[in-house]
């Protein structure tokens, strides 16, 4: 079988330039992220107890990083669930295709960037759990 478990998704830690006048970080593209970025997008004014991105995709890989504030990632691959929180901006956590995602528990002032493998399309969105379950072969 050849489905996709949650534990596919991991924390990636970025380099961090310590610095008294305030902190650094970057990714440089080939380097820290596990495919070619095709697109940045971010998250922000979430309202308190909104989650955003209930679904899957069948292709896009992506990383998500809490560039302020915190926010927690609930991964599930129709078997097992995770729940990753993300509250420091050098940590990013990589999400392959085929893992339903959610993002929730936006603290205030949250900004989540995110780091996407495709361009955006609507096609390569799964948004009917059930369908997500027995494409990943869980059903
Ligand atoms: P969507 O990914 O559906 O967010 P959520 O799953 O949290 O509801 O995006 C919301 C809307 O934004 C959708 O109508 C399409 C648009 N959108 C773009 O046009 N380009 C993008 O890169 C993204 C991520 C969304």
């Amino acid at each position: 079988m050849n489905s996709r478990s949650v534990y596919d998704a991991a924390v990636i830690q970025f380099p961090r330039i310590l610095d008294n006048r305030g902190n650094l970080t970057f990714i440089e593209a080939r380097r820290h992220i596990p495919f070619d970025i095709a697109r940045v997008y971010w998250i922000y004014d979430v309202p308190g107890g909104e989650s955003r991105g209930s679904h899957a995709y069948r292709q896009l890989q992506e990383v998500i990083i809490a560039l302020s504030g915190s926010l927690e990632v609930f991964l599930d691959d129709g078997m097992a669930q995770k729940v990753v929180t993300l509250n420091r901006a050098y940590y990013g956590l990589y999400v392959p295709n085929m893992i339903w995602r959610r993002m929730q528990q936006f603290s205030t002032n949250a900004v989540a960037l995110v780091l996407a493998s495709l361009p955006y399309s609507p096609e390569d969105y799964i948004r009917d759990y059930d369908q997500f379950k027995r494409m990943n072969g869980r059903q």
